[in-house]
């Protein structure tokens, strides 16, 4: 793992649009996971304002995003697919049929599963996974205790990631209880992965993905197995290390 820290959650974004760039300019057409979250935000706009100066281009970007809500269609202003078109798509040259989600209205989620799955190894597989950490070491929606071995999969959200999601939703009862993500083996077979972490409340579980047990308890630890993983977290994020 090679982990570089920054002074703030700016500089993190400016650091982690940079090696997204770099990717972009050596492999042109190369296959982007993508995250949702607060964390990767300030990384959009910085990819943003990158493609309109013409120092990037997304013409031959394919993207895939790592989850969706189940429930929510892509008008929903809560839906993944709405977040990434708001953020990032609208305002990027990427054609349309370039950039894939989960589809959150599937009703048959098994064949929805199977069809993520089959995209990705059409694609040839991701080139460069960009991962935001959940307060309990999810990534994607990969909750503790989630088999390291699944592919895409629905997936009951664990309660403290219904109460942080809750932020972004008017009433407590809207936040979606399940999702579409894709799962560990998924996530691992990314050939580099870029994990963004930022804010003193993260300190203590990226100690525990770093430095401690390999532990399906902690998802994101699995990282520790994968040979090209970046981590670019600001000092905060960084304080137990
Ligand atoms: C989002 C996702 C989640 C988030 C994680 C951190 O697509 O898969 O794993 O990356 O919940 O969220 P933030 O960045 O809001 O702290």
């Amino acid at each position: 793992m090679k982990i570089y820290k920054t002074n703030n959650y700016y500089e993190m974004s400016c650091k982690a649009a940079n090696i997204i760039a770099a990717q972009m300019t050596l492999k042109p057409d190369s296959v982007l996971g993508l995250a949702t979250g607060s964390t990767p935000e300030g990384i959009y706009q910085q990819l943003i304002a990158k493609c309109l100066k013409g120092e990037i281009d997304f013409s031959n970007i394919q993207t895939v995003n790592l989850d969706e809500y189940v429930g929510l269609d892509k008008d929903n202003p809560q839906s993944y697919q709405y977040y990434m078109n708001s953020k990032l798509f609208s305002h990027v040259n990427i054609p349309e049929g370039n950039y894939h989600l989960p589809n959150g209205m599937a009703t048959d989620s098994e064949t929805e599963c199977k069809r993520y799955d089959q995209l990705i190894e059409d694609l040839g597989y991701v080139d460069l996974q960009l991962l935001g950490l959940g307060l309990n070491g999810h990534i994607g929606f990969n909750e503790p205790n989630t088999h390291f071995s699944k592919g895409t999969y629905l997936v009951g959200l664990a309660k403290s990631t219904i109460d942080a999601n809750s932020r972004f939703f008017e009433n407590y009862e809207d936040v979606p209880r399940f999702a579409y993500t894709m799962g560990i083996k998924t996530i691992m077979s990314a050939k580099k992965i870029l994990l963004v972490v930022n804010g003193k409340a993260k300190a203590k579980i990226l100690k525990e993905v770093v430095t401690g047990r390999i532990t399906p308890e902690v998802p994101a630890s699995i990282l520790q197995l994968h040979n090209d993983v970046t981590i670019v977290a600001d000092s905060e994020a960084l304080s137990l290390l």
